[in-house]
């Protein structure tokens, strides 16, 4: 408390931050910010099946370890970005009344993409093709987790 307080009074001397936003992070801030965290998972993800598939004019691949380890990264906040209990966006409310089930896929998700960084130094993308389909579980989280989308 004390630390957010000092937190606080930093950044008001900054001039016009929204103060209260950081104080008081309501409903709505707390889901756009795991859905943020979805979305960077997602355009890592894409960014990533695009150099598997030879679809980029270069087949310079020297990138795939950096997209595996924004993922991984990404992956690894994923799990607290649920923990309050918000209901909301696309979150089923079994992400709260099963947690512990959804707490453990979290756990799945951040070390298999931690391991598939890991690959992605040594083997580049050979090693991130043979490895990515059983480390990218994220499908079977949505399907018992997240709402279909509505539009
Ligand atoms: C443990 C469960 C779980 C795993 C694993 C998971 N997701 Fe999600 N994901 C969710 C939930 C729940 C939502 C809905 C969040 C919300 O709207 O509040 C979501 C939403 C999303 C969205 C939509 C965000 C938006 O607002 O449009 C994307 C994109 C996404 N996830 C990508 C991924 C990718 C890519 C992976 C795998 C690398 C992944 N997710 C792994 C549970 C999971």
């Amino acid at each position: 408390m004390i630390r957010l307080v000092a937190l606080a009074a930093g950044l008001a001397s900054l001039g016009a931050l929204a103060l209260p936003a950081l104080v008081h992070a309501d409903d709505q801030d707390v889901i756009d910010y795991r859905e943020h965290i979805m979305k960077t998972m997602g355009a890592q993800a894409d960014a990533i099946e695009l150099i598997l598939q030879h679809k980029l004019p270069s087949d310079d691949d020297s990138n795939i370890a950096a997209h595996t380890k924004a993922l991984a990264l990404a992956a690894s906040t994923a799990k607290a970005a649920f923990a309050m209990n918000v209901a909301g966006g696309q979150a089923k409310p079994n992400v709260w009344t099963d947690s512990a089930g959804f707490n453990k896929r979290m756990d799945e998700l951040a070390s298999n993409t931690d391991a598939l960084a890991k690959a992605a130094e040594t083997g580049g993308v050979e090693a991130v093709a043979s490895r990515i389909q059983s480390a990218l579980t994220c499908k079977g989280c949505h399907d018992q987790y997240r709402e279909q989308k509505k539009k």
